[in-house]
């Protein structure tokens, strides 16, 4: 028998305050035909004043527990995703540990900008099978508002803010494409990349720092790395990609997730696309768009399931799971 990581549950939270593209016109040369065409965004979330990244995610949490029928001293472990914590430290997971009244377990943070809930799904499914813990919480969570130049038309329309939340619980399979859970995943990194994607400020420099992004360079790695990282992925479990029920992609822009899956070779309809909604919410994107996918009853038990992300770094992965 094979130990599987499951998902038990989903659920999201996304902040009160809705921004319409037209919001952007009063203040930059920019239109909503111009964000809508060239990204397929047409709204984003945005965080209020004090309302933090560990704030998203514990609410996101409570969704996702409420959904798996648990309560927080069933989970073992909480994994955020984030580049944007309310703190240096500590982490935004301990945070909302604290929140959920949890006494066990352990929690902590992932890094990998956009690409970070690829790589914290790959983790916890590490944990699990590892029998280091039974059921993991699996958090994306951002804040990316608060590192915008509002200056800067390329990048300021392009994000938002949000949380996801899955809980994976370690479950017996048969040790085949058949079982529910995480079959496979493939993670990739070049650090030579870091100047195309970064935010101008951190701890050591002592500022936050605003995003900066050479978008046309993001978005031809993009449509180079995506379809071919959800390609490995899929070729570790054993499976093909026309096998895909779902496409559940990181939901930076229309444009990159139309192309990824014309070059899997699948059509739009089974795609989950959020971006119009939420904007790219970094972390967030793919756990949110999942729990929007169950919601909308796309995603159903057993659909075959391939998420894929890109992120700076650059950082990039993709994770085959069966729901
Ligand atoms: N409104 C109007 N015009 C604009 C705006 C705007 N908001 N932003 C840029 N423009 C202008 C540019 O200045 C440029 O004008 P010019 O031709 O006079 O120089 C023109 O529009 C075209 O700009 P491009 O950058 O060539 O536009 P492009 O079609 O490449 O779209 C975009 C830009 C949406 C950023 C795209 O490149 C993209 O999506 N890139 C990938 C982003 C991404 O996937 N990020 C994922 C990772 S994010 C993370 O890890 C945090």
């Amino acid at each position: 028998m094979t130990i599987r990581a499951v998902v038990r549950g989903v659920g999201h939270y996304l902040p009160e305050r809705v921004v319409p593209n037209s919001e952007f016109e009063a203040s930059l040369d920019t239109s909503d035909e111009w964000i809508k065409a060239r990204s397929g965004i047409e709204r984003r979330h945005f965080a209020a004043e004090g309302e933090t990244t560990s704030d998203l995610a514990t609410h996101a949490a409570r969704a996702a527990l409420a959904h798996a029928g648990l309560q927080a001293d069933d989970i073992d472990a909480i994994i955020v995703a984030t580049s944007t914590a309310d703190l240096t430290f500590p982490s935004a997971a301990t945070m909302v540990q604290a929140n959920l009244g949890m006494t066990r377990g352990f929690a902590f943070d992932v890094q990998a900008v956009c690409a970070g809930f690829v790589f914290a799904l790959t983790n916890a499914n590490a944990l699990i099978i590892s029998r280091q813990a039974q059921r993991v919480l699996v958090i994306g969570a951002e804040t990316f508002s608060r590192i915008m130049d509002w200056q800067d038309r390329s990048t300021c329309v392009l994000f938002g803010d949000g949380a996801g939340a899955l809980i994976l619980e370690a479950q017996q399979g048969q040790g085949d494409v058949s079982d529910r859970g995480i079959l496979a995943a493939d993670l990739n990194s070049d650090g030579r990349h870091r100047d195309i994607l970064y935010v101008d400020g951190g701890i050591s420099t002592q500022s936050t720092g605003f995003l900066r992004m050479e978008g046309k360079e993001v978005f031809r790695h993009a449509i180079e790395k995506l379809a071919a990282t959800a390609h490995t992925a899929l070729e570790k479990a054993g499976l093909k990609d026309s096998d895909v029920d779902w496409i559940v992609p990181h939901q930076a822009n229309i444009r990159i997730i139309q192309g990824t899956a014309k070059k899997m070779g699948l059509p739009m309809d089974r795609v989950v696309v959020t971006v119009q909604d939420h904007g790219n919410t970094s972390a967030a994107s793919i756990p949110l768009a999942l729990s929007v996918g169950v919601a909308r009853g796309q995603i159903k038990p057993n659909d075959l399931l391939v998420t894929e992300a890109i992120g700076g770094g650059l950082a990039w992965g993709a994770v085959v799971l069966r729901w």
